[in-house]
């Protein structure tokens, strides 16, 4: 039989697309080498959150004086934490396995490997397809650093026997890492960041990242920026790093366990047979609609070249691959992609940065709004954040809120963004009241 489409990959890129390429009436068949669900549902942002959330709910129990409620004796134990959090990552992916199984999706497990521009090999099995969709992910990239064999990643940070460390370094203050910083911190473990860049989350404004620093600071977490990483060292139980601070001099930290969180890269190796002649660099190298030099073979999310590696980018251009392939108009405008970091409290962010505003003399105005003037904020007890909206010739082009639930409303930023409303359009819009997202509707009044 031949299919029309071959997904590699069920990640959510590519069971997005193999179930939306089903419902379309296509033939289809989804190869993965592991669980389907991918790294964001089995060993990224799922799991983490869930842990994130036990770090929330033990947070506010320790502080529950602070909310007249008497609760002595609060305790955790990690194993339980583990399996809650597996718990979560079984229900979801079952989900999906049931909803390729009712769209019909072929699925087959094990290693794929594309030889020719119509057939993919898996198993010694061969497929033969009129279109190729690569959605293979990221795996975590190592940087040559001595010793590193010493550091686990994430993904052993998210095993299902992972038993907490006295203390912790961290290598890389990029997402990962706040997020495994901010985790573990609540439940006790003495954590150390050491990033090379001059601040926290050098993807954000560098306003956000020195924010960090400070909520950081007060939990007891040491954050050191321009550090360069020279060596890790075993020693029994102890590992010691050693690297040069922002000043150059050597530094030496000994702990319990290095994390190391420098980035994500393709997930590609020995994937297309040589002979295919597909463009690889960094990446599988498409436009910005996943199109590559090989007609019939498209590539989404993180294994596409300079992508920006988020599970709903994937997801969006999962859908609107499929809708390449059917001829019809695109579903999702990839233009305003929001992010969100999980950390206590929530950073989120949509546009263009305001420290690329300034860079590039564009003329622009920026409001805030501290979340201390927000009644919601001090009822949960938030740390001291902000609302901050950009705008050019009155129009909206950007939003950071650091506050709780930040994640959940940037939706409604991405949307203005995207629908290019004017701040003035946006202030028009009464928000309830007591809300966090009120200080969206104050921040955009004169
Ligand atoms: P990242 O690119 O966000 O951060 C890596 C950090 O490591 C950077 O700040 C970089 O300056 C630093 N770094 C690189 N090499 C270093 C070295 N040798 N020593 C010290 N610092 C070094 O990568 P991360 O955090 O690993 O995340 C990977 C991808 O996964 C990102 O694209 C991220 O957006 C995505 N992700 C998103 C999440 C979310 O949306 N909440 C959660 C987890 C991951």
């Amino acid at each position: 039989m031949k299919y029309d489409v071959i997904v590699i990959g069920a990640g959510p890129g590519g069971y997005t697309a193999a179930n939306k390429a089903a419902k379309h009436g296509l033939n289809v068949l989804l190869i993965e080498k592991d669980k389907v669900g991918g790294t964001c549902l089995n060993r990224g942002c799922i799991p983490m959150k869930s842990i994130i959330e036990s770090a929330r709910v033990y947070n506010t129990s320790l502080q529950s004086e602070l909310y007249g409620i008497k609760n002595d004796n609060v305790s955790f134990d990690y194993s339980l934490i583990n399996s809650r959090r597996d718990d979560v990552v079984k229900t979801l992916r079952e989900g999906v396995e049931k909803s390729l199984k009712s769209n019909k999706v072929d699925v087959v497990y094990g290693v794929a490997k594309i030889v020719s521009k119509n057939i993919v090999e898996c198993d010694n099995n061969q497929y033969e397809t009129t279109n190729i969709i690569i959605a293979t992910g990221s795996v975590v990239s190592i940087p040559p650093i001595e010793g590193i064999e010493y550091a686990i990643t994430s993904n052993e940070v998210l095993e299902t026997d992972y038993k907490l460390p006295e203390s912790v370094v961290i290598i890389g203050g990029g997402v990962i890492g706040v997020e495994i910083a901010s985790a573990l911190n609540s439940f006790g473990s003495k954590i150390t960041i050491l990033e090379m860049a001059n601040s926290l989350i050098p993807t954000m404004d560098k306003e956000v990242g020195q924010r960090l620093n400070m909520f950081f600071k007060k939990k007891g977490i040491d954050v050191n920026c321009l550090a360069s990483v020279k060596a890790i060292k075993k020693d029994n139980e102890n590992r010691i790093v050693e690297y040069d601070d922002s000043k150059g001099e050597r530094k030496q930290i000994v702990c319990k366990q290095v994390i190391v969180a420098t980035g994500r890269r393709a997930n590609i190796d020995n994937l297309v047979d040589e002979n295919v002649g597909l463009e690889i660099n960094r990446g599988i190298v498409a436009d910005e609609n996943g199109k590559t030099n090989i007609d019939n073979i498209y590539v989404i999310g993180d294994a596409k070249a300079n992508n920006i590696q988020l599970a709903h980018v994937a997801e969006a251009q999962g859908e609107n691959i499929i809708d390449i392939i059917l001829n019809k108009p695109l579903s999702n405008d990839m233009n305003i992609i929001p992010s969100g970091i999980y950390t206590d409290p929530e950073i989120a962010f949509v546009g263009i940065r305001e420290d690329d505003l300034k860079q590039n003399n564009i003329s622009y105005e920026s409001k805030k709004y501290l979340t201390g003037a927000n009644g919601k904020c001090l009822i949960e007890n938030s740390e001291s954040g902000f609302v901050k909206v950009c705008t050019v010739d009155g129009v909206i082009v950007s939003g950071t809120i650091i506050a709780p639930h930040a994640t959940e409303l940037i939706g409604e930023l991405s949307i203005a963004i995207e629908k290019k409303m004017s701040l003035k359009q946006f202030s028009e819009v009464v928000h309830p009241h007591p809300t966090i997202s009120e200080m969206l509707w104050h921040v955009t009044k004169e």
